[in-house]
């Protein structure tokens, strides 16, 4: 009898997970917002709900017998559903909701640092009062990200000298957020080259993935506001160009140290554990520590994997990580197609897709949409993830480039990802 798996999530990220869990030989159940036309029809059965209705899901779970759940966006971490999955009988490949707060509370996962004197920490304040705001953003000269503590999809924080222009700009934003949560997080500002680890942990153990890049800003050459993603990168060798060895094994050492210390403080964490960081003069910065697969990043690394992807899910449930998946040794490329507008004012529309032009080389993932496969509907978010898969990242960019060909309509993709001009550039800045 092949394993029932049930999957939490309708973007482009939950659209690669899908295809491994069913090309492990398993049953798909998903619970997703969006009629994702290519989950949909890799699944045995679907629910459409609001993917924070955790009664719902898990009501759903327990009818169609599922004996394994994973779940994908973040939001999803933070409601009781990982739990209640858990004290009723199904194994659970994603953490708890208490053990996801190392993403849902920046605050915890700094203070987790701090307490367990893990490197790569960086200097911040929890301001609490308008007072603080005056002391450290209008009368100083220290320059900060200011951050919402809890999740924001990417795009609530805001960089002083980037997205934030004047003194009283930053104390403007960061009031705006102080009055809505009654506390904002001020990071001491960093700079350097920014790279994601992926590792999948049972709570002890960690298989790390390849390294992978995310392109954040909403335009080309790293202009414009944060966004969810507009696409990354990963190497033939699993490092990047400008990132060595050394600041990866540094890298890997912060997680193990991370997942050690929310163990010893009975907080165990199951499921995937995603590092943001960049790369300093004084060794890797920790940017934020998350709790599932990056979106993008975490597309690009399943597109070269191979293996058992489901044995990998039991293994992490069940506390005994063994290696069931590999990862080829080729570079890849991807960059999401999003509507017009996506990042400011989003107009979403229709795209036309010729055919299945997929190949071993070129993939094509459907994000936040709808409608069929070859006549998708857009939303205001992400589109789809064309991925290419080459021993070169140019070469992979290349290969995305001729699979935008395929795809009509009024779309927006940064073109400037992969390039071998930007990979240059990164190589001689590094
Ligand atoms: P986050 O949502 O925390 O991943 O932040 C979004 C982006 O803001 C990051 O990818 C960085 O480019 C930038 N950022 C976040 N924290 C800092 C920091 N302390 N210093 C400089 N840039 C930052
Ligand atoms: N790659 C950005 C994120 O998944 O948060």
């Amino acid at each position: 009898m092949p394993s029932k798996i049930l999957l939490v999530g309708g973007g482009g990220r939950e659209d690669a997970i899908a295809r491994r869990i069913v090309e492990s030989g398993s049953q798909l159940f998903s619970a997703l917002k969006n009629r994702n036309p290519s989950i949909i029809s890799l699944s045995t059965d679907t629910l459409i709900t609001d993917e924070l209705d955790h009664s719902a899901i898990l009501e759903f779970a327990l009818r169609k017998g599922v004996d394994l759940a994973f779940i994908g966006p973040d939001p999803v971490l933070d409601t009781p559903l990982a739990d209640m999955l858990i004290s009723r009988g199904v194994r659970v490949a994603s953490p708890t909701r208490l053990a996801a707060r190392i993403e849902t509370s920046k605050a915890y996962m700094r203070e987790l640092l701090s307490r367990y004197e893990i490197p790569g920490s960086i200097e911040y304040h929890e301001a609490k009062s308008v007072q603080d705001l005056q002391k450290m953003i209008l009368d100083s000269t220290a320059d900060y990200a200011v951050k919402p503590t809890g999740l924001t999809g990417g795009k609530g924080v805001k960089v002083m000298g980037i997205h934030l222009e004047t003194r009283q700009d930053a104390f403007q934003y960061a009031k705006e957020v102080l009055e809505r949560d009654g506390i904002v997080l001020l990071e001491e500002k960093i700079s350097g080259e920014e790279f994601s680890q992926m590792v999948f942990t049972d709570g002890t153990h960690i298989m790390p993935m390849p390294l992978a890049q995310d392109f954040k800003r909403a335009y080309e050459g790293d202009l414009g506001p944060n966004t969810g993603g507009m696409g990354s990168i990963t190497d033939s060798d699993h490092l990047l160009p400008f990132i060595d060895s050394g600041t990866r094994e540094r890298a890997l050492q912060i997680i193990s140290s991370v997942i050690n210390a929310m163990r010893s403080e009975g907080n165990e964490f199951r499921g995937i554990m995603y590092g943001q960081f960049m790369k300093t003069p004084q060794g890797p910065r920790v940017i934020e520590i998350n709790a599932r697969f990056a979106d993008p990043e975490g597309i690009n690394v399943l597109s070269i994997s191979s293996g058992n992807f489901t044995e990998m899910l039991y293994s992490i449930a069940d506390g005994n990580l063994r290696k069931s998946i590999d990862f080829k040794k080729s570079a890849t490329v991807l960059k999401y197609v999003v509507p017009v507008g996506y990042g400011t004012i989003p107009r979403p529309g229709r795209l036309e897709i010729d055919g299945n032009f997929e190949n071993e080389n070129l993939k094509i993932y459907y994000a936040a949409v709808s409608g069929t496969r070859e006549n998708v509907v857009m939303s205001s978010s992400r589109a789809l993830a064309v991925v290419g898969i080459a021993d070169r990242i140019w070469d992979a960019s290349d290969i995305v480039e001729n699979g935008l060909k395929k795809i009509h309509g009024e779309y927006y993709v940064r073109h400037d990802i992969g390039t071998r001009d930007m990979i240059q550039k990164k190589i001689s800045q590094s």
